[in-house]
C-alpha cells in the first residue's frame, strides 16, 4: 500500500503559532521536526503506559541524538489526571535538574497531553510542549487548542491552563495498536466536525466511513488533517474560548449529562457525545430551515455506521432529572436555562437556550427514563 505524504496544518496563533504534522512513520524522523524548536539539548519524554511499546521506544532512540533524553511512565486511565501524578512529574523533572530550555514531550491519549501539559505549563512557570498523540481522540481532539489539566472530586477538567504546544506530531501508524473501541469512539468527534463545520467532510464521511474504522492510511490521514484543521480554525479566532469555540460542544451538553450521571467510564466519551449529538440535532429540526429531518437521518446512520451507539444501552437507567441536573450544572453553560449547539444546516450550527421540557421527549427516545 502506498503511504500518503506527510500533510501540514499550520495553528496561526501569533508567537505561540505552531505546526501539526500527520502521516506514518514520522515518530522514528522526530529529530527532523523537533530539532528546530528544540531550546537546548534537554528532552522529557512522559509517556502512557501503553504507548511505550513500541512508540515511546521508536520516539526516545529518534531524539537521542539531539541531546539528554528521560523517559517518565504515566499509568493508563483517567485516573491518572490527578495531582499525584502531576506531583510526580514536577518531582522528576526537578529531581533531573530540567532547566527552562527543556521540552517536555506527551506521547499518549488525551490522559497524557492533558497531564503531562499542564506539568509543561507550571514547571519552571512553563515549559516548552510538545504533543505525540497516539489515540485517535488525540489527534482529531485533545492535542489541539492548547487546554491542558486535571481533574478533582468536583469535577473533570477543574484545574489546569491554556498551554499550547510547540509542535504536534500524529503518527498514524501509532493507531494500529489502539483498541477498536477507542478508534470507534473518537469517530463522534470527526463526525461532529462535519456537522458543525465543513459540510463536504461530513459526505467525505458518509462515503468513507468504512475505511477509517479499518485505518486505512489515506483515509485515516485525511479524516485527522481536516479535523485539526477545523479545530486549529475554530481555536485561532476564539483561543479562550469567550465565544465561537464552543461550537465545539455540539452534542457535548446532553453527552456530557449522560457521562456525568452513568458515571464516567460506563460509555466512552465518544459513544456518549453520540447519543448527545443525536438529541441536539433533533433540537435542530426548526431552528434552522436547512436542517431537516432527511439531514438528521442521515446523522443517525452515520452515527451507526460508524458502530456508535444510537441511543442509550438498555439497563443503563438515567432519569430526566438526574439528566437536566447534570446539564446545568456544565461548567460550560452559562446563565439561565440549558444552552445546547443545534445544527441550522449541514455545516452550520448555533447555540440556543431551551427549556427542559422541549428537551424532555427527546431524551425519553434515546432512551433516557422519566
Ligand atoms: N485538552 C482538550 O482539549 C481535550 C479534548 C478532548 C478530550 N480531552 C481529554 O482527553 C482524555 C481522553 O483521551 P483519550 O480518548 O485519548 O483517552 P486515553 O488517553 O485514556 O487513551 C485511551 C486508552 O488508549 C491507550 N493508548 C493510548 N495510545 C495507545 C496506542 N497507540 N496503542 C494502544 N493503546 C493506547 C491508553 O493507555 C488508554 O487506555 C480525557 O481525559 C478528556 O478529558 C481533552
Ligand atoms: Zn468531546
Amino acid at each position: 500500500m502506498t503511504r500518503p505524504a506527510i500533510q501540514t496544518v499550520d495553528v496561526p496563533l501569533g508567537e505561540r503559532a505552531y505546526q501539526i504534522h500527520i502521516g506514518g512513520g514520522l515518530l522514528a524522523r522526530a529529530a527532523e521536526w523537533v530539532a528546530p524548536v528544540l531550546r537546548g539539548r534537554e528532552i522529557f519524554l512522559a509517556v502512557d503506559a501503553n504507548a511505550m511499546e513500541p512508540h515511546g521506544r521508536t520516539l526516545a532512540e529518534a531524539l537521542r541524538p539531539l541531546g539528554r533524553v528521560e523517559i517518565a511512565i504515566i499509568p493508563p486511565g483517567e485516573e491518572s489526571k490527578c495531582v499525584a501524578q502531576l506531583d510526580a512529574l514536577w518531582d522528576r523533572l526537578s529531581g533531573a535538574r530540567f532547566g527552562r530550555n527543556a521540552a517536555v514531550v506527551a506521547v499518549g491519549g488525551g490522559v497524557t497531553g492533558d497531564l503531562v501539559g499542564f506539568a509543561a505549563a507550571s514547571y519552571l512557570r512553563g515549559v516548552d510542549f510538545i504533543q505525540v498523540p497516539t489515540t485517535l481522540l488525540a489527534m482529531v481532539d485533545s492535542s489541539v487548542g492548547g487546554k491542558t489539566g486535571i481533574n478533582n472530586r468536583h469535577g473533570k477538567n477543574l484545574l489546569g491552563a491554556f498551554w499550547q504546544p510547540r509542535l504536534v506530531l500524529a503518527d498514524t501508524d501509532t493507531l494500529a495498536t489502539l483498541p477498536m473501541g477507542e478508534r470507534i469512539a473518537a469517530l463522534a468527534e470527526i463526525i461532529k466536525y462535519g456537522v458543525i463545520y465543513d459540510a463536504e467532510l461530513f459526505r467525505w464521511l458518509e462515503a468513507n466511513i468504512a475505511a477509517l474504522r479499518d485505518l486505512q492510511p489515506a483515509a485515516i490521514a485525511h479524516a485527522v488533517r481536516r479535523s485539526c484543521a477545523i479545530k486549529a480554525d475554530v481555536v485561532t479566532q476564539d483561543e479562550r474560548e469567550s465565544g465561537l469555540r464552543q461550537i465545539l460542544n455540539f452534542g457535548h451538553t446532553v453527552g456530557h449529562a449522560i457521562e456525568n450521571v452513568a458515571g464516567y467510564g460506563t460509555l466512552r466519551h465518544g459513544e456518549a457525545i453520540a447519543v448527545g449529538m443525536i438529541v441536539e440535532s433533533a433540537l435542530g429540526l426548526g431552528h434552522g430551515p436547512a436542517w431537516t429531518t432527511a439531514e438528521h437521518q442521515r446523522l443517525v446512520a452515520l452515527i451507526a455506521a460508524a458502530g456508535l451507539p444510537t441511543m442509550l444501552p438498555a439497563g443503563l437507567d438515567l432519569t430526566l432529572p438526574q439528566l437536566f441536573a447534570a446539564a446545568s450544572s456544565d461548567k460550560k453553560n452559562r446563565g439561565t436555562g440549558t444552552k445546547y449547539i443545534v445544527p441550522r444546516a449541514l455545516g452550520t450550527v448555533e447555540a440556543v437556550t431551551i427549556a427542559d421540557d422541549v428537551v424532555a421527549p427527546l431524551l425519553l427516545a434515546a432512551g433516557a427514563k422519566p
